[in-house]
């Protein structure tokens, strides 16, 4: 894929992004959170949460089955309303943004699960994400990332491989033109085969956007990531540098079962 081409899927072309209703943003974060809380009903799940995404480049959110990587998601693109805390992102306070604005804004969010319209097809599913451009021009460009689902257009999404709905999903979210994209388990349910091929194109968006990655490959998240944070019990227990991160004793500790 040209570098024209990741230009027109990840927004203006002016890397880093210039914030445009915020003043001149090209050296601090894209995204601020902290001491974020947040829960279901009366079971709190985030206990203070800390992180910061910068303008381009990736991160990396780990931590074992259950310690809060999909609730912090989920906050941060206001699926969940927090109990405490603040969230920045692109220089405006977004604590209690709807999702929609969020996404307006720049966020872009492929969940773990239910990430694509299985009964609609692969096409179809493309033309719900491309909300600011032209579908023909958006589809043509994600063929161009992603040209496996090329021979898919018209199947119904449910009949995909496990590989081919993550990269449609990847697409889709693509399409609206984030500047910032959030991704739960991306090659989760993938064969083998293919996630190398999900993490490529992850390392190559991360040169053009800020995106956060929550893997269960611990290996290729600090491949794909610059920095990286480790959950347990809903807090962040380690941070670092991905190569930090990965010689530190203390990070199979936190990732045991
Ligand atoms: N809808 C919900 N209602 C109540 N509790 C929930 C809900 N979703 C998650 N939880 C609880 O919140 C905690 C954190 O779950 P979360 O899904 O954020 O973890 P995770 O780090 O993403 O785990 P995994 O690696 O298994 O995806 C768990 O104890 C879970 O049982
Ligand atoms: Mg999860």
């Amino acid at each position: 894929m040209s570098n024209s081409a990741i230009d027109q899927l990840v927004g203006d072309g002016s890397a880093p992004h210039a914030g445009a209703q915020s003043g001149d943003l090209s050296t601090s974060p894209l995204l601020e959170v902290k001491a974020l809380q947040a829960g279901y009903g009366r079971s709190q799940v985030l206990f203070g949460v800390d992180l910061e995404c910068p303008q381009s480049g990736a991160i990396a959110l780990l931590g074992r089955n259950g310690a809060g990587k999909t609730t912090a998601l989920k906050t941060l693109i206001g699926e969940i309303l927090p109990t405490g805390g603040e969230i920045r992102f692109d220089g405006l306070v977004a604590t209690r943004e709807a999702t929609e604005r969020r996404v307006r804004r720049g966020m872009g969010y492929v969940p773990q699960e239910h990430s694509v319209f299985t009964s609609l097809t692969v096409r179809e599913n493309l033309a719900l994400g491309a909300i600011s451009q032209d579908t023909a021009d958006g589809i043509e460009m994600v063929l161009d990332f992603f040209p496996k689902l090329g021979a898919r257009l018209d199947q119904t999404a449910g009949t995909l491989s496990g590989g081919e709905r993550k990269m449609l999903a990847i697409s889709r979210a693509l399409l609206g033109k984030p500047k910032m994209l959030m991704l739960d388990e991306p090659t989760e349910g993938v064969w083998i085969g293919v996630i190398e091929e999900i993490a490529e194109r992850l390392h190559r968006l991360a040169r053009e956007m800020s995106i956060i990655i929550v893997e269960q490959h611990v290996e290729l998240a600090l491949r794909v990531a610059d920095h990286a944070y480790v959950m347990d019990r809903g807090k962040i227990v380690l941070e670092g540098s991905s190569k930090d991160i990965r010689d530190d004793p203390r990070l199979i500790q936190y990732l045991a079962p």
